[in-house]
């Protein structure tokens, strides 16, 4: 049961968030976890990583493909689909081990008893094929029709997408194919989607796309139909298509599905996180991770993990800070390959960034608050609306949260940090970190009375005070990242002189490193006061201090923004997530135990958790003040959020619906670098557990410097297991304690 997430019953008002909570993807697309017979009304989609159009003046988001899973079926003429019937049972399924989806219907018809059961996969193996078998249950003699429809009725937000649509169909011995090539409408970019249905019970005909016959003796009515994604079709595409389809039905659904299920075992073994003594938990730890396989790119560095995965268009299908701070660490620890592609991501949209800073002024890497294929940015001024006017409402994302370069650095230091990958550093990692901090530095200003510089006009993790100065958060980050980057500077230097060399003479007109340097040197950071507390921007303290619930009552609707100029949040302390908190999170060695604590207690009753991203964060907080009860409730808050649901749809006129892949880097983040205690850094993995309550262990596999161990942790034992095919020493520091671990070689420390 670990491995399953299931639904009972017919739940019409949860269609729209079962489909994100059913998602399948396999990290080239998505497709929702809608039922056959949903159309673009119920949110049915199938969305494409990495291509992404503009239809006028609507957003530049990804592109959502035709449906080749649309089926609608009949017995004796009765229509036999939820939409139409009210099913007598009805369970949806996902197998989070198979990356599996299936459902099981059933309805009362004047024909009798009669069944709805498929079940579907996004291969692993092959990426652009999807692969569905359906079946229909009745009495022997029935007269089925199964309308099998590609789907070109297209869910967009700010679509269509696809025009001059062109429709290939031929019949081969294997079934019926069918072709809709498109173009985007901006680029004018090909992409195509293919379906082969295949009749794989006796007496069953196929008449412009429906299947027909009577009900076999069986009482099983089966077909399976297998689909085509691509989204780089030139016009050779179709008999390439044609062909892969071919081959996937020659295959067959049996073999397909092993060959796919293969591969999520092989990401499993080195993923999956068990906690014991905590079923609830474990299951959903399980399923934040099923998200996250499930949009990661394996494949490329083409694309990064979307805010919302790929379970649709919300939030233009754009890579945030939300991929550096709060899903890189899951990757880095497990999936080291998968990690170095969302690293090289930012790496290659360079240039993207590049472009940006110049057009704000700035020499550097500034880069998109909301990051497409490009790099270029694409947050829209006018991301809002105000719900009382309904006028659109100008918000300061794109321009002003700096802090996302100092995020696009820190991913890369960490990445390195944990792998020692010099040759990415050497290609392009350690320009990128330099050009994140020439902008920074060139957006600084020196105040000279104070001989310092300072970052001003900025807005931090927390958006709802837009505009101020000297955020703690990125003004800390900042500070630390140059540091750093000066740093890897000089170790490099030592080991590979004329390649930094080089590099120096590329980047750096003379004077300019050093004028760098003395920005990360004077660089000023908000220092805790008396009480410990980090003022979170300068003039924080002075702003209205008000209880959320009393500032909430102060909204005349519910959808209305609390931030920017005229939200009701701006003018007090009430803050949308954590800021200073998580500053003091990144770099807990930088402060006192008491700082922490200060802060915690001083800033978790002013933040409203506006933002997904916010609960891990106090639950790490939490976990440093030792308050594990509460720290495990902010951790509930994270991993069930979409298994739950419960969370905003709309937030000032925008929908914002879909999966939460920051949370779900959060809930890994809690659970394992929280509780579990385990950080992997320059010097080895420390393990220095603080498990709550009922977690009798937990285990995983986590990735060091090229070495993998196996770890399960107690809250007073830990035991460490080499792999044997380990090609050096892994180095642990278990309760403290310094253990070096030569290949298949194991350790227990008790506390
Ligand atoms: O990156 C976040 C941001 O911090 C808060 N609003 C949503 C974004 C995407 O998750």
């Amino acid at each position: 049961m670990k491995w399953l997430i299931d639904d009972e019953g017919f739940q019409r008002e949860n269609i729209e968030f079962f489909g994100s909570k059913y998602l399948l993807g396999n990290g080239y697309m998505g497709y929702r976890g809608t039922l056959e017979e949903y159309g673009k009304e119920q949110l049915c989609a199938c969305t494409l990583a990495g291509i992404y159009d503009k239809n006028g003046d609507g957003w530049r988001e990804p592109v959502n493909m035709p449906n080749p899973f649309l089926v609608r079926a009949k017995i004796d003429g009765t229509a036999v689909n939820v939409l139409e019937r009210e099913p007598v049972f009805h369970r949806q399924w996902l197998d989070l081990y198979r990356g599996k989806f299936g459902r099981d219907t059933e309805f009362e018809t004047p024909a009798g008893r009669c069944g709805i059961h498929t079940e579907r996969f996004l291969s692993r193996e092959r990426l652009q094929l999807m692969a569905m078998r359906y079946v229909i249950q009745g009495r022997p003699g029935a007269f089925v029709e199964a309308e099998v429809c590609l789907d070109r009725e297209i869910w967009d937000i700010n679509g269509p997408h696809l025009e001059q649509f062109s429709l290939h169909e031929s019949e081969e011995n294997e079934g019926s194919v069918r072709i809709l090539t498109a173009k985007t409408v901006e680029e004018k970019r090909e992409a195509a989607a293919g379906q082969l249905v295949v009749v794989e019970s006796e007496g069953i005909y196929s008449e412009q796309g429906t299947l027909r016959g009577k009900m076999p003796e069986s009482g099983a009515f089966c077909f399976c139909v297998y689909g085509w994604m691509e989204k780089d079709a030139g016009k050779a595409a179709v008999p390439v298509i044609e062909k892969e389809l071919k081959k996937a039905a020659d295959a067959g659904y049996e073999a397909l599905c092993a060959e796919s299920e293969a591969h999520w075992k092989r990401i499993w073994e080195d993923a999956d996180v068990t906690i014991a003594g905590d079923k609830k938990m474990d299951r959903a730890l399980r399923y934040s991770l099923y998200q996250l396989i499930s949009s990661a790119p394996f494949h490329t560095d083409e694309t990064a993990i979307p805010a919302r995965g790929l379970s649709g268009q919300v939030y233009k299908g754009a890579m945030f800070w939300d991929t550096e701070l709060f899903m890189l660490p899951f990757f880095r620890s497990a999936l080291p390959e998968a990690a170095k592609n969302l690293v090289r991501y930012r790496i290659r949209t360079l240039g993207g960034a590049k472009r940006k800073a110049a057009s704000h002024g700035f020499s550097g890497a500034f880069y998109a608050w909301e990051s497409q294929d490009t790099g270029e940015e694409a947050c829209t001024k006018y991301s809002f609306t105000d719900v009382f006017t309904g006028r659109p409402l100008r918000t300061y994302f794109g321009d002003k949260q700096i802090h996302i370069s100092a995020d696009v650095a820190y991913g890369i230091w960490k990445y390195y940090e944990a792998t020692g990958d010099r040759e990415l550093m050497l290609a392009g990692g350690l320009e990128t970190m330099t050009e994140c901090i020439r902008f920074l530095y060139d957006y600084s200003v020196f105040k000279e009375n104070r001989n310092r510089f300072e970052l001003h006009d900025v807005i931090g993790p927390d958006e709802y005070h837009e505009r101020h100065n000297n955020d703690a958060y990125t003004n800390l980050l900042t500070k630390e990242m140059a540091g750093i980057m000066f740093r890897l500077w000089e170790e490099l230097e030592e080991e590979y002189p004329d390649r930094i060399k080089e590099l120096k003479e590329r980047l750096f007109l003379p004077g300019a490193f050093e004028k760098l340097k003395r920005f990360a040197g004077l660089l000023y950071v908000p220092e805790p006061n008396e009480e410990g507390v980090i003022e979170q921007c300068d003039g924080y303290f002075a702003l209205e201090n008000v209880a959320i619930e009393d500032l909430l009552k102060r909204r005349l609707k519910d959808t209305e923004y609390l931030g920017g100029a005229n939200g009701i949040a701006s003018s007090t302390q009430v803050i949308k997530q954590a800021d200073a908190v998580l500053a003091t999170t990144l770099f807990p060695d930088r402060f006192s135990a008491q700082v922490r604590e200060s802060n915690f207690r001083y800033y978790e009753p002013r933040t409203e958790h506006g933002s997904s991203l916010s609960a891990c964060v106090y639950a790490l907080g939490a976990i440093a003040c030792g308050e594990r009860k509460k720290a495990y409730e902010y951790l509930e808050k994270t991993a069930y959020i979409d298994l739950e649901g419960g969370y905003k749809l709309y937030v000032g006129g925008l929908y914002i619906g879909g999966v939460h892949t920051a949370a779900n880097g959060g809930a890994w983040l809690v659970a394992v670098q929280g509780f579990a205690g385990i950080d992997t850094g320059e010097s080895g993995i420390r393990v220095d557990p603080g498990l709550p309550e009922g977690w009798k262990s937990v285990t995983l596999t986590t990735h060091w410097r090229g070495r993998k161990v196996r770890l399960e942790v107690e809250l007073n034992r830990v035991r460490a297991e080499a792999f044997p095919e380990n090609t050096g020493e892994a180095v642990l520091y278990l309760f403290g304690e310094k253990k070096s671990l030569m290949p298949g070689a194991a350790v227990c420390v008790e506390r």
